[in-house]
């Protein structure tokens, strides 16, 4: 197994904050990487808002709170990313994933371990073209990543064993609990999940049923969070991007066709909270 004791985290938006932040926590030396300064910005204010809530809490000391946030180094500096492990959360888009990893590799070492926190790209494709691609897989933790247990730790074609075993009890490491997955279109969760979305979606296309009802009948059968709520949570072109790459990932089975009402939302830039309006109003 490897030692991992630096990490980078490509794109600091929705994932990659607080992925930075759960590594931080743990003593890993951080380097969180984002291209927009807004965003960047955004992501230490919600760092440093996270960890004074679990302050509050009783679940971390002030000086944990200081130790964490001097241990990530936020950056708009792509040589800045120089780790034993990367983990890239940028938008769900092939060919600028694969542009990534490319400028990853060329300044990085053979040994740095490389993984995408895609949710339903294959890991395979991301490798294509890299040298020594035993050493990328997926590691895909879930929305928010702070809070969140759960982590697919996923196989593509070329993924060897020494990197499985190394992001699995990595995972441990930090608290989280790691499933292996192999390499097949949104893994297990995002291929059960996606007709929690694209079913509500079909309701709502239909006009069979108000949104709110979906939600308020989803949570009430016991759901955390209604579809509508969720994918509000998600972002609007994440979820609508996820949609649309597994579709075509098995052949356009009808069962999981995108819905026009959510590529409504994102033409409208109606992302979601990110943005303040997606299904719902968050202005206020
Ligand atoms: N949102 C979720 O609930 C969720 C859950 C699990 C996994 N994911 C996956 O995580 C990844 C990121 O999703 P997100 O919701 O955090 O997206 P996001 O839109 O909130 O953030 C992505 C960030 O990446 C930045 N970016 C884009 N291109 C970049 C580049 N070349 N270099 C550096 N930064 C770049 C953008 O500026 C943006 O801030 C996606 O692959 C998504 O499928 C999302």
């Amino acid at each position: 197994m490897k030692t991992i004791k630096t990490v980078g985290v490509c794109g600091a938006g929705t994932m990659g904050s607080g992925i930075a932040q759960v590594f931080a926590q743990h003593g890993f030396s951080v380097v969180l990487f984002e291209l927009n300064e807004a965003v960047l910005q955004q992501a230490q204010k919600g760092i440093e808002k996270n960890l004074s809530i679990a302050v509050e809490k009783g679940k971390l000391t002030e000086t944990e709170k200081q130790k964490t946030l001097s241990g990530i180094t936020f950056t708009a500096d792509l040589n800045q990313v120089k780790a034993d492990l990367i983990i890239e959360a940028i938008v769900e888009n092939m060919a600028i994933k694969q542009n990534l990893f490319a400028d990853l590799v060329a300044i990085n070492t053979t040994e740095t371990i490389l993984t995408s926190n895609t949710s339903s790209l294959a890991i395979t494709a991301i490798a294509k073209g890299i040298s020594q691609p035993g050493r990328i897989a997926g590691l895909h933790f879930f929305n928010p990543a702070h809070l969140m247990k759960l982590v697919e730790v996923i196989k593509g074609a070329s993924t060897d064993e020494e990197t499985i075993e190394t992001l699995k009890a990595l995972c441990i490491t930090i608290g989280k609990t790691p499933v292996l997955c192999q390499d097949s279109p949104g893994f297990i969760v995002n291929r059960v999940a996606r007709h929690y979305y694209v079913e509500s979606l079909k309701i709502l296309e239909e006009n069979a049923c108000k949104m709110q009802n979906i939600d308020e009948l989803l949570e009430s059968a016991g759901f955390k969070m209604g579809p509508f709520k969720l994918m509000d949570t998600i972002g609007n072109d994440i979820n609508f991007a996820v949609t649309s790459s597994m579709y075509q990932a098995f052949h356009q089975e009808a069962k999981f066709r995108p819905s026009r009402i959510q590529q409504q939302k994102v033409d409208a830039g109606h992302l979601g909270k990110k943005t303040g309006k997606g299904f719902y109003d968050y202005s206020a």
